[in-house]
């Protein structure tokens, strides 16, 4: 509870102005919604006034004077009664637009604090924390510690208040008849307390197995390709009546316990009227309180169960939302393991060597594989550079080592003559542009994709860039052109559409070095060499390029070969020297002249 009002503290503060009128408009309310039960006790007691006056005036004339006054006043009490009820709607309507206002702009300010700082974490974090947990802690942490904000503070308020002035009012009349009225109520909290937390749980098990049931749906429909032609359909059809049934238990389970919810209350509630009136009307004969009393009581009993009632179903909320808020709190205080420096060193990008390795180690922390081994290497500016070697080599890690996305565990990485850990971010992403080796597009469309890494790109350059990466007739053949839509709601791009879409969106960065991970594996040798002579045209001399592959057709045209085997450095140079080497290039090379020579 303390670390909750703790982290909310800032917030609360923030919002101080929406808290205070909330709790004056909360009183205000309150005390509308209790004096209604004064003018019913008047009512009460008027009426019995005037039915003992009228028995006396037995026999003469005026009596019927009298009664007529009850059908004209009697109206009036209850018309005034109405207008209370409604000044206090009116409250009630402003409570909730300043409490739950404020739990509104609180929620909203912690998803953006816990977005952007999910978003500093390295890759291997997000990784290790799933992608699952991480929507779990903005999605469904921030509500739980929403409801407490919102509701949890309004129903708190509402309750210590009423609780207060009615006891107050009460034990004014008569405190023994008090103590009598409220004697259930403890028992009704408790009681609520652990029903709702039975339902709290079980409705938690109901909401997973909605989240299973729907993944599954989801993974069904995006893996549709897989199940037509596996002929799947029987299987998943059963699989899918396993989940809703396991979901439909769920759901039962809980219509059982949260149909006990609400007798339980009447029944508490039947209890202290019975006791208030059984105890009143004693009190009544023996003349020390009036029956409008025993009206006025059987009121504020009603006024307190749902106040009452709200305490337990408050205290569990509260749980809940400390336990979010832990949650968060530990998301937010999760600093990525890579740091960038602030500011940008003194010294300038220097020398011929674009990139350079030294003694290089890094072994992934999840699994401990050990994919680069001592490694050492050298990118000089201004050329082409092929890395090749068999899958699992280690090909991707030493590019993302290259670009700080992972940290190595020893050795040194030095970019234009400095270390790497003097780039700050934005020096960074100046100085690569990427082309993944699994294509990722946003659901957006082509013109967005393409333009994702540069902000105020007009649209000469988009088409440069689709001209560069050999997609723009794709792109022009389709209805909106660039502003197709792709993914989900749009058209479906070929595995080498999208390879070529994400070659355009790392040209336009315009960076220091290009840097494809085999990205031209889905285009054909035609397509490739024409993207590939637009790499010799089309960028700046001064740009180093650096291409994973697995052609030997393309390492054959760039300047530089490095071969990359069981996370070394094995071999490098041009192809004739290699070939001329007989090394591991060379087996590679006449295996894939053998390979060519069966297919064609
Ligand atoms: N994120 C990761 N977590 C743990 N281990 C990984 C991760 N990525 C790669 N590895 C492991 O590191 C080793 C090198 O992988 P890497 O992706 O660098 O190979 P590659 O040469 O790019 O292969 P390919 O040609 O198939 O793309 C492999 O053994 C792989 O299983
Ligand atoms: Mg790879």
């Amino acid at each position: 509870m303390k670390l909750l009002l703790f982290s909310l503290r800032p917030h609360l503060y923030k919002h101080r102005k929406l808290l205070f009128w909330g709790t004056v408009f909360t009183l205000i309310s309150n005390w509308f919604s209790i004096y209604p039960a004064q003018v019913v006790r008047h009512a009460f007691d008027f009426v019995g006034e005037l039915l003992k006056t009228s028995k006396q005036m037995e026999g003469f004339s005026q009596k019927s004077v009298v009664t007529d006054a009850l059908f004209y006043v009697l109206p009036f009490f209850g018309l005034f009664i109405v207008v209370l009820a409604l000044i206090r709607g009116y409250f009630l309507y402003l409570v909730r637009q300043t409490l739950i206002v404020m739990s509104r702009k609180i929620e909203y300010e912690q998803k953006n604090q816990l977005f952007k700082a999910m978003l500093g974490y390295s890759q291997n974090q997000i990784r290790a924390m799933k992608t699952g947990d991480l929507m779990a802690r903005i999605g469904e942490d921030v509500a739980n510690v929403r409801m407490f904000v919102g509701p949890g503070i309004m129903y708190s308020l509402n309750t210590l208040t009423l609780f207060g002035m009615i006891i107050v009012t009460m034990v004014y009349v008569n405190p023994e008849l008090t103590f009598y009225s409220v004697l259930p109520l403890p028992l009704l909290t408790i009681s609520i307390y652990y029903v709702h937390s039975i339902i709290v749980r079980k409705s938690d098990e109901k909401q997973k197995q909605i989240g299973v049931v729907s993944s599954f749906v989801q993974e069904s429909f995006s893996g549709i390709r897989l199940i037509k032609a596996f002929a799947r359909e029987k299987e998943m059809e059963k699989k899918f009546g396993e989940l809703s049934n396991a979901y439909k238990t769920k759901a039962l389970d809980l219509i059982r316990v949260d149909a006990l919810f609400m007798p339980l209350i009447v029944l508490l509630i039947g209890i202290s009227t019975i006791l208030t009136i059984w105890i009143g009307s004693e009190k009544v004969i023996a003349g020390t309180i009036t029956i409008g009393n025993i009206a006025e009581f059987v009121i504020y009993i009603n006024l307190l169960i749902w106040p009452v009632a709200a305490l337990g179903w408050v205290t569990s909320l509260t749980n809940k939302a400390v336990s979010g808020q832990k949650r968060i709190n530990e998301a937010l205080n999760t600093f990525s393991e890579i740091q960038y420096p602030e500011n940008e060193s003194q010294s300038p990008k220097t020398g011929d060597i674009a990139v350079e390795f030294y003694n290089v180690n890094f072994t992934y922390p999840d699994t401990g594989v050990h994919a680069i081994k001592d490694l050492s290497a050298k990118i000089e500016k201004g050329k082409i550079y092929a890395i090749v070697g068999r899958t699992g080599s280690g090909k991707t890690t030493l590019l993302q080592l290259m670009m700080r996305v992972i940290q190595p565990q020893t050795g040194i990485i030095e970019l234009f003559g400095r270390p790497l850990e003097s780039y700050t971010r934005q020096e960074l992403k100046q100085t690569f542009a990427y082309v993944p080796q699994d294509v990722f597009l946003f659901s957006d469309t082509i013109a967005a994709n393409i333009a994702f890494g540069k902000e105020n790109i007009n649209h000469e350059m988009l088409e440069n860039a689709a001209r560069f990466a050999h997609v723009y007739d794709d792109i022009v053949h389709f209805p909106d052109k660039f502003d197709v839509k792709i993914g989900e709601r749009g058209v479906t791009l070929s595995g080498g559409q999208k390879q070529r879409v994400s070659i355009a969106r790392a040209y336009v960065v315009d960076a220091d070095i290009f840097v494809m991970d085999d990205s031209l594996s889905a285009v054909d040798t035609k397509t490739e060499e024409e993207i590939f002579s637009n790499l010799r045209s089309k960028l700046d001399k001064n740009k180093t390029i650096v291409i994973v592959t697995h052609r030997i057709t393309t390492a054959q045209r760039c300047d530089e070969i490095i071969v990359v085997e069981g996370g070394k450095v094995v071999e490098t140079g041009t192809h004739d020297e290699l070939v001329s080497r007989k090394g591991p290039y060379f087996e590679f090379y006449t295996r894939q002249q053998l390979e060519s020579q069966v297919y064609s």
